[in-house]
């Protein structure tokens, strides 16, 4: 049974993910070069006046970064109208939380993660993690976390770009605090991301789920010991390939 393989992801869901993988990879690239603190820049100032010298200037820098941001935008606009049902059934996904199940599988997770099984034995508790759904509640923590960023940093971005083009004085705390929330937002994903991208790409036991986001597909003794609440459900569907 377990060998059949069960549909994750479709071709816009694929799309959309690399998408925003690599706006974001651009983003932080010339989000980091416009930073002009040398309190607060992450590579000291060497990185920010190198990247201005290549692209003639911060004006232009500024203009490429906005390029990219509006992009951004404009590619999950498209996504909602291509696929709006798989955008509803993310989001309903990543926001059903299980308190019980779900707390408990994020804090024995860590425990595994760091301390492992001994750890958990040693005071009596069981290293089993609760079944989980489509996705774990760690994959879950961070897609939240990317989702409401996401908007705030989208949000806060068009609220900068357009504080230089139309609005006048009167606006200027409102534009102090997009920039403090458009920084904060970015550091707090960023870090989920450092996790993510460990947790997708870098450990073995998530290869399957990280060849699902070019395949569409993941194996069936994957999904029964991942997902096995998701994979209760699909199981008797009838076989897909991405499409
Ligand atoms: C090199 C960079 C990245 C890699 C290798 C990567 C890998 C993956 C993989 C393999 C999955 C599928 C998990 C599954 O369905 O089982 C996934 C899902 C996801 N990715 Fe990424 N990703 C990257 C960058 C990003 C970025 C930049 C964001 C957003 C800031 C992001 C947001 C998400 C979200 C929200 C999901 C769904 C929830 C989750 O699985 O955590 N990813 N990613």
């Amino acid at each position: 049974m377990p060998s059949r393989t069960y549909k994750r992801h479709d071709r816009s869901d694929i799309f959309i993910h690399w998408f925003n993988a690599a706006c974001w990879l651009l983003l932080l690239l010339t989000g980091v070069g416009l930073i002009q603190n040398p309190d607060v820049d992450p590579f000291g100032s060497g990185y920010p006046a190198w990247l201005r010298s290549v692209v003639g200037g911060g004006g232009n820098l500024l203009a490429i970064h906005e390029f990219i941001g509006l992009a951004w935008i404009a590619g999950f606009v498209l996504y909602l109208l291509v696929n709006f049902r798989g955008a509803r059934f993310f989001l309903a996904e990543v926001f059903a939380v299980s308190p019980a199940r779900d707390m408990g599988w994020m804090l024995k997770k860590m425990v595994l993660m760091t301390l492992g099984p001994k750890a958990l034995k040693a005071v009596g508790v069981s290293p089993d993690l609760p079944d989980q759904g489509y996705y774990n509640m760690g994959q879950k923590a961070f897609a939240q976390a990317s989702v409401v960023g996401g908007v705030v940093i989208a949000a806060t971005g068009v609220i900068m770009y357009l504080s230089d083009r139309t609005f006048g004085a009167e606006s200027t705390g409102m534009i102090g605090w997009a920039v403090a929330l458009h920084f904060i937002s970015v550091g707090l994903v960023f870090a989920g991301l450092l996790v993510h991208v460990y947790m997708a790409a870098v450990s073995p036991e998530e290869r399957p789920g990280f060849k699902s986001m070019f395949t569409g597909v993941v194996p069936g003794d994957y999904a029964r010991h991942h997902h096995r609440l998701w994979w209760e459900k699909v199981r008797t569907e009838p076989e897909q390939g991405s499409e």
